[in-house]
């Protein structure tokens, strides 16, 4: 009797988990769904920009239009890492199947040199990379936003910033997540500003945040357009902001920027077609690199999480890291050589050492060979709307609060993207990425990032748009939602929520997300040779992602390490 009412209360526990208007953003069961909606959906870091952007295709607008909509709402409510003064990549598919990229990434300054983070011995000046005015890198968002909206967009600019505007006006409520993150990185922005700056204040959970500066500047850029932001009045107010920080962007630097069209990396893995980010983000190359990697060993059979199935995943993210290290870069700047890279021979001989008796040692593994080669915070949204296009945009000011420098007149934080650039070949950055010749600094070169907007087609079928922020971690969380679901069998939320681990090359150990794995595999591991880092970083990437079920309805993944939300109908 008794384990018919406890089979009775957990059947009522799950149909009560899968409401999907309940709110989103909170650790869930392994079981839990979604929210899923009928016709389309927007799953983003903030409650208020998914609803700002879903509003917009209410409207009528398609996915370039909420995507502007998201990503200006996301620099409201979400300053960690939405942003008008930092950038990001988007990846996007057209309800006919045709994919395209936009890269929107900070540039270096064209006063920038090479060796502008070395101190007098040589070696990098961290803090000179991480805070302040050298460590900005020319800003691309506007650009990116604009570029955007001429190409696909389908509402007035003005119609789509009047939400957000709105927003910024009457202001957004602080989370207990943001009010100790604004707490947590206070010291800095008082460092870099001065104690009286919007973001310097004390904020509680449940205080009301209004930023009227960014109020205005949307409002000028809703008249104006993208010269507004790079030759106008608020590009004056910017330089001059900048340069009396101690930043080398000029009038020029700004004049001079575009955001760039690219071709999508693209590639299968079993049924599935993969479109991701190409340079300058590592992410699609090397995501495909350990894609195919792992491609022949049957993962499913050896089950999520199995000590297998993180030996082969790890193994192939370790020769992946290797070459992204040595081989990428900035496009405009240095021949890449993609196509042999994810080419099957190549990709081949790369595991050729592999063995499940023992961790391979990463001081044994280097770059691959290729003849002839000659030497390169973070938010996510995904969005699905009404006709099937799909938008898939990650964007950053690359560290919390980017450099913490906040153009107060303006309202917003301005990035350190610098940092992602090799400021002396071989020394590892915030991430501990080793980078070498093919990303060290030169003046207008864009640094390497790895960002991995995807978009997943099935049988070449819309089936899944996802990506992250998260740093290196980018490329292995995106990689393992998506395992997560084709190899394992999960639904997008219980894929999102599932436990993560990481490895990237160098340092050689393998990160896993604490109190998720089982001693007994991470003892397993550790036998083999692997070295075991767990707890260190609380969390491995927030993906925010979108599936289309068998029946046609979309399910979100709405990250529950962050106060991610989806909004749909
Ligand atoms: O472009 C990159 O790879 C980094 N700037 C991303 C930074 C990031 O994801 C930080 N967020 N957690």
């Amino acid at each position: 009797m008794k384990k018919i009412a406890l089979l009775f209360f957990l059947l009522i526990l799950q149909q009560s988990c899968k409401i999907s208007d309940k709110p989103t953003g909170t650790r869930s069961t392994a079981d839990e769904q979604g929210v899923v909606a009928e016709q389309a959906m927007v799953v983003s870091a903030r409650e208020e920009a998914s609803k700002i952007g879903v509003e917009i295709l209410r409207q009528g607008g398609n996915a370039f239009d909420a995507m502007v909509a998201t990503e200006m709402a996301l620099a409201v409510v979400y300053p960690y890492a939405g942003n008008l003064g930092g950038g990001g990549f988007m990846v996007y598919r057209l309800q006919d199947g045709d994919t395209g990229a936009l890269d929107y990434r900070e540039k270096a300054p064209l006063k920038a040199h090479r060796n502008m983070f070395l101190d007098s011995l040589g070696e990098p000046d961290r803090e000179k990379s991480w805070f302040g005015g050298l460590a900005v890198g020319v800003p691309g968002t506007v650009a990116g936003i604009f570029a955007v909206h001429q190409k696909f967009g389908s509402m007035p600019i003005e119609e789509i910033l009047a939400p957000v505007i709105e927003l910024a006006e009457k202001g957004f409520v602080v989370t207990p997540k943001q009010a100790a993150s604004l707490q947590r990185h206070r010291e800095e922005i008082i460092k870099y500003n001065n104690d009286t700056v919007l973001f310097a204040r004390e904020h509680e959970p449940g205080d009301t945040i209004r930023n009227m500066a960014l109020a205005r500047t949307l409002s000028r850029l809703a008249v104006n357009g993208r010269e507004e932001f790079y030759s106008g009045e608020t590009a004056g107010k910017l330089v001059a902001f900048l340069q009396e920080n101690g930043s080398i962007i000029t009038p020029e630097d700004l004049a001079t920027y575009e955001a760039q069209w690219r071709k999508p990396v693209e590639f299968n893995y079993d049924d599935l077609k993969i479109i991701s980010m190409s340079p300058p983000s590592s992410g699609g190359i090397v995501m495909g690199q350990i894609m195919k990697m792992i491609e022949p060993f049957p993962l499913h059979k050896y089950g999520h999480n199995s000590v297998k199935a993180i030996q082969v995943i790890t193994e192939a993210e370790r020769r992946a890291y290797a070459d992204r290290s040595y081989f990428l870069g900035d496009p405009d700047f240095v021949d890449i050589p993609v196509e042999t890279l994810l080419g099957d021979k190549y990709i081949e001989t790369r595991m050729d050492n592999f063995s499940f008796e023992y961790a391979t040692p990463s001081s044994s593994i280097r770059h691959g060979s290729i003849p002839g080669y000659e030497s390169l915070e973070t938010t996510h949204y995904s969005i699905v709307d009404p006709q099937g296009n799909a938008v898939s945009v990650t964007t950053t000011l690359n560290g919390a609060y980017g450099s913490k420098l906040y153009a107060e007149e303006l309202g917003f934080f301005l990035n350190n993207e610098m940092d992602d650039f090799s400021a002396k070949p071989g020394v590892p950055n915030m991430f501990g990425l080793i980078g070498a010749e093919a990303n060290a600094i030169e003046p207008q070169k864009r640094m390497l990032s790895s960002m991995t907007p995807t978009i997943v087609e099935k049988e070449g079928e819309l089936w899944m748009v996802l990506g992250s922020p998260g740093g290196s971690t980018i490329i292995t969380s995106v990689l393992q939602t998506i395992l997560n679901v084709a190899e394992f069998e999960m639904g997008m939320q219980q894929a999102v929520n599932a436990p993560r681990f990481h490895h990237q090359w160098l340092p050689d150990e393998v990160r896993f997300e604490p109190d998720s794995f089982d001693d007994g595999t991470l003892n397993a591991l550790s036998k083999k040779g692997y070295k075991i880092t767990v707890g260190e970083s609380t969390i491995l990437g927030k993906v925010d992602a979108i599936l289309v079920l068998p029946n046609g309805k979309l399910e979100a993944g709405a990250d529950p390490r962050g106060d991610d939300a989806a909004a749909g109908f």
